[in-house]
């Protein structure tokens, strides 16, 4: 009897994570070229050591211009990385998808992704800590830099 419930548990939980990242792979890829990119020029990354674009997802552009504090769920917002100063070189892309409510509750229900420039080869995935611990930094604007690269965007403009 207890094994059979925790077979069930067992299978219940590894489908709970497979459609997970179903969802999340949906969301991100391959459409990223579509979202709206805020910045003309690249931007400098201190941070993530390289020239850099923001795009947003309709759902995210708004929040993110007015710097809001809480986004909505399903709000995306990708970077990729370059390593020269034209976009010849898309060394990585990093991805920031807001989840559902709970899913990283101490850190606003972030899901980060790091991929290659095709988006198809994953490097990382899921509460990234490494990503977690610098981005709460930006704590007040939910988790995104997205003050500093406006005041950028626009002292550009
Ligand atoms: C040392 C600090 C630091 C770390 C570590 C870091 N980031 Fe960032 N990230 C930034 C800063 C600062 C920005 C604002 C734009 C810029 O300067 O690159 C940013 C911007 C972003 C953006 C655009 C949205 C925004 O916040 O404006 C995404 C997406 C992103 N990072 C993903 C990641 C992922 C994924 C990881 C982990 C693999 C990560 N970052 C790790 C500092 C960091």
């Amino acid at each position: 009897m207890k094994l059979s419930i925790l077979l069930f548990f067992s299978i219940a939980v590894l489908y709970a994570a497979h459609v997970e990242n179903d969802v999340e792979r949906h969301f991100v890829f391959p459409q990223w070229k579509k979202f709206h990119k805020l910045n003309k020029a690249l931007l400098h990354s201190h941070d993530h050591h390289a020239k850099v674009d923001i795009y947003t997802n309709d759902i995210a552009t708004t929040p993110y211009i007015e710097q809001k504090k809480l986004f909505p769920i399903g709000s995306i917002i990708l970077k990729p990385l370059y390593k020269k100063n034209d976009r010849g070189y898309l060394a990585r892309l990093v991805v920031m998808v807001k989840m559902h409510k709970n899913y990283d509750k101490a850190h606003n229900d972030w899901w980060y992704g790091v991929y290659d420039k095709t988006g198809t080869t994953v490097w990382f995935e899921g509460k990234i800590q490494s990503c977690i611990i610098c981005h709460e930094r930006a704590k007040k604007t939910d988790y995104l830099f997205s003050e500093k690269v406006m005041e950028e965007i626009e002292f550009q403009d």
